[in-house]
């Protein structure tokens, strides 16, 4: 058993060399992204926020901005043929490319980052119009993903300069989605502890946990995962390899479709899990789904819950308990035309972890998956 953890509310906070103050906002490179914008709010309850296209002057790509409380997802198309955009979506797929980190000056980040051997993805740029000014520089990470480093303290805008307010008479309800809570990478055989020394020397994140193919297996398949963390604990980001397994792991299929490394998953947290699901799933966002019988034995396996259980089992919702509480999970079926991407739910009841004592009933969940789209 390798389970290591350590409280991120304790970690080098006086010598932590690359201050981060929260997730800025995550940009998704899509096929469709006016459609994407709509599915987004209709499904998972995001507001419209900003625009930039044609209309802004922007002549390239075509990008809509969605909000839900300290969430934001950029959801950017190209508006030609032949755009490093578009290149990217017909590799890929629609998925993540950036993973923007906000700080307080993206001119230190940048050089801090590259001084401790980051790839240069952008650098320092100041953005202005009648708001003020924004600061933003990029490193890059795991295949085509990006970090960039935004720094906004003078500026009063909607969004970011080039960027005007999208008015819309359509804004359904919140889902009660609060901010994202980490995001996963999966990343090729042999490759995870490149990419956790990464974090470590770059970003100065501490590895806050790691399972290995004992803890996430199945009969069939398993992966090896290693959780890294920044100074304050507001950016978590477990890093997947596969694991050799008697069938294909879901991180190779993963691999296999997206045809690079990339972000796996987007959790994102609620502080009322059974309504923030039973909205999602009236909406139609589609769960995975464990067998009923996971519920007989779920008071035995984590003891007393404020939860009662029948709704918890009627959504499918998944509970497990560490050393200092408890937390409620349930992941979304893969949200585009590939099975990669995917959502986590999940709320947080004094748990820290990542719902190891779910690995397996979940993995099963997914091998059910894997098993109807012949790629287990
Ligand atoms: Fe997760």
């Amino acid at each position: 058993m390798s389970l290591i953890t350590t409280s991120p509310s304790t970690q080098n906070t006086d010598k932590d060399f690359m201050p981060i103050n929260g997730t800025d906002y995550v940009e998704l490179y899509v096929s469709n992204a006016k459609q994407a914008a709509h599915y987004y709010k209709s499904a998972f309850g995001f507001k419209s926020l900003a625009y930039s296209g044609l209309e802004t002057g922007n002549r390239i790509s075509e990008s809509y901005v969605v909000v839900q409380d300290k969430i934001r997802l950029v959801l950017t198309s190209p508006l030609n043929s032949g755009t490093d955009i578009g290149r990217h979506i017909d590799k890929h797929g629609d998925g993540v490319k950036v993973t923007a980190l906000w700080v307080d000056d993206a001119t230190y980040a940048y050089n801090e980052a590259m001084k401790r051997g980051a790839e240069s993805y952008m650098e320092p740029t100041v953005e202005e119009d009648k708001n003020g000014k924004v600061v933003r520089s990029g490193i890059h990470t795991y295949g085509e993903v990006v970090h960039i480093f935004v720094e906004r303290k003078d500026y009063n805008g909607i969004f970011l300069p080039g960027f005007k307010a999208w008015d819309t008479h359509y804004n359904p309800a919140s889902v009660g989605l609060k901010f994202v809570d980490h995001m996963v990478g999966n990343v090729h055989l042999g490759r995870m502890n490149h990419w956790v020394k990464f974090y470590e020397d770059v970003l100065g994140f501490k590895q806050i946990m790691s399972f290995d193919d004992k803890d996430i297996s199945t009969e069939y398949t398993a992966l090896m995962s290693k959780v890294m963390s920044n100074g304050n604990g507001r950016i978590k980001f477990p890093i997947n390899e596969p694991a050799a397994g008697l069938k294909k792991s879901q991180v190779d299929e993963y691999l296999d479709f997206y045809e690079d490394e990339g972000v796996q998953h987007i959790a994102v947290a609620t502080d009322n899990i059974i309504q923030t699901v039973t909205e999602l799933r009236d909406r139609g966002v589609e769960f995975l789904r464990v067998p009923t019988t996971y519920y007989d034995v779920l008071e035995e396996r984590v003891g007393k819950i404020d939860e009662d259980i029948e709704p918890l089992k009627e959504l499918g919702i998944l509970v497990d308990r560490d050393d200092e509480g408890y937390l409620l999970q349930i992941f979304t079926k893969t949200v585009q035309a590939r099975p990669t991407m995917f959502f986590e739910i999940i709320q947080r009841k004094g748990a820290t972890s990542f719902g190891k004592g779910n690995f397996k009933a979940l993995f099963e969940a997914i091998e059910r998956e894997q098993e109807l789209r012949g790629t287990l």
